[in-house]
């Protein structure tokens, strides 16, 4: 499936060759069946856009056995109550509130028991059913045209559609986008937030890219997107989540910008984030930071070292098949989600253990998965005395 936007041929720039989906966490007994892509990336000149070529079927990816939850970390439970209170200036007692990919209802839960009318869209069916479980009103469903044109009372009406961690992931824009301005009113907001090509680019943290992240955004890149729409970039706002994201907020043109965004895209066109040298310049980096990580790992385990991971996170899919480290390297990978635990990771099938097992088992060294989570994960494990690493600085 290819990634369509423009028609403009997508400049390639670097490949990471042959991936699983990144949450396929697998059965011993489904090894000979699993599912490969190639994971090239390319650089739309158009768009100031980095972007996956090709890409799996996003029915293979959200299903009814989508591991991930958004309750599973406690910061960004907190991240998502700070964000709800952010978004209130956008609203009336009122107003209708629309989530894209609303997860388990984490964000949503923050307008319980408020006069405002919520409905989360989300496509994963097992991850559905808890928010319906967590009382808010989800469609099991993708987001689109077809799928919002029956929603009578919110065309048009619809103040303030969120999402987080979503929008990257859709393959087509351009039916996310007419849904959106479908929906909203005439003062309505879209705020969306999304992992920073500016920050991927500086940490050199391209496990953020795989399956489901198609896009990689920028506010030079989400300006030139929704002007085609009519649409405006107003507001951008800088957040540390996974590792360095931006908040976008999206009005009507008739809307006036904030002096940030200028800013911020002057920033952007002075570092040169959206150019095809950036992406040369990233893809060196990807290369050395991968020679770095396996000298490491090598030198771990000529002095005998044992190796765990934490956290098996879509990410580490694309590090591991990237480097090619499997469970000779690494022992075990632990994680706190049921629907992982008892599987093997994508690909180079490292098995996915408990906490409980981790912490009878304690390694040498912990290879940190989820570095983005570090200070939660830091402070919760005190007692390991070894050492942490990871591909990114800690
Ligand atoms: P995240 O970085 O949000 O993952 P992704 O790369 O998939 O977007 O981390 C979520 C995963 O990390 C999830 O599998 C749960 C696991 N995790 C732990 O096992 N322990 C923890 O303390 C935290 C914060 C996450």
């Amino acid at each position: 499936m290819k990634c369509k936007i423009t028609n403009k041929p997508i400049q390639p720039f670097i490949n990471f060759g042959k991936m699983p989906i990144a949450n396929g966490f697998i059965e011993e007994k489904n090894f000979s069946k699993e599912f490969f892509f190639n994971m090239e990336v390319g650089f739309n000149d158009d768009l100031s856009l980095v972007q996956l070529n090709d890409h799996p079927k996003p029915e293979k990816m959200f299903n009814e056995n989508y591991p991930f939850f958004t309750g599973s970390s406690e910061y960004m439970k907190t991240h998502f109550k700070k964000y709800a209170n952010f978004v209130k200036k956008y609203i009336k007692s009122n107003s209708k509130i629309i989530e894209i990919g609303s997860n388990d209802g984490t964000f949503l839960k923050n307008f319980n028991g408020q006069s405002n009318k919520v409905l989360g869209f989300e496509p994963s069916k097992n991850v559905a059913d808890v928010s319906i479980k967590n009382g808010i009103p989800t469609l099991n469903s993708f987001f689109n045209k077809k799928n919002v044109a029956n929603l009578k009372e919110y065309l048009g009406q619809t103040d303030l559609i969120c999402a987080s961690n979503v929008i990257c992931h859709v393959p087509d824009l351009n039916n996310l986008i007419e849904a959106v301005d479908l929906l909203l009113s005439a003062s309505g907001t879209f705020i969306f937030e999304e992992p920073y090509l500016g920050s991927m680019f500086q940490k050199v943290s391209y496990d953020q890219i795989y399956d489901e992240h198609i896009f990689m955004f920028s506010a030079s890149s989400v300006s030139k997107i929704f002007q085609r729409f009519d649409l405006k970039l107003i507001d951008a706002i800088p957040q540390d989540t996974h590792g360095g994201s931006m908040r976008y907020i999206i009005k009507r043109n008739n809307n006036e910008i904030n002096q940030n965004i200028k800013k911020i895209i002057n920033f952007e066109e002075k570092e040169k984030i959206n150019s095809l040298e950036s992406c040369l310049k990233f893809k060196r980096d990807c290369e050395l930071s991968k020679e770095k990580i396996l000298k490491k790992i090598k030198l771990l385990k000529n002095t005998g070292k044992t190796i765990c991971g934490y956290a098996a996170t879509s990410k580490s899919t694309t590090v591991l098949n990237y480097c090619n480290i499997g469970s000779k390297e690494i022992d075990f990978i632990c994680d706190t989600t049921k629907e992982k635990i008892g599987k093997f990771s994508p690909g180079m099938h490292i098995p996915i253990k408990d906490m409980d097992y981790f912490h009878r088992n304690i390694t040498d060294c912990i290879y940190l998965f989820a570095w983005n989570h570090k200070n939660e994960i830091l402070n919760k494990e005190k007692k390991f005395k070894g050492e942490w690493f990871s591909h990114v600085e800690l």
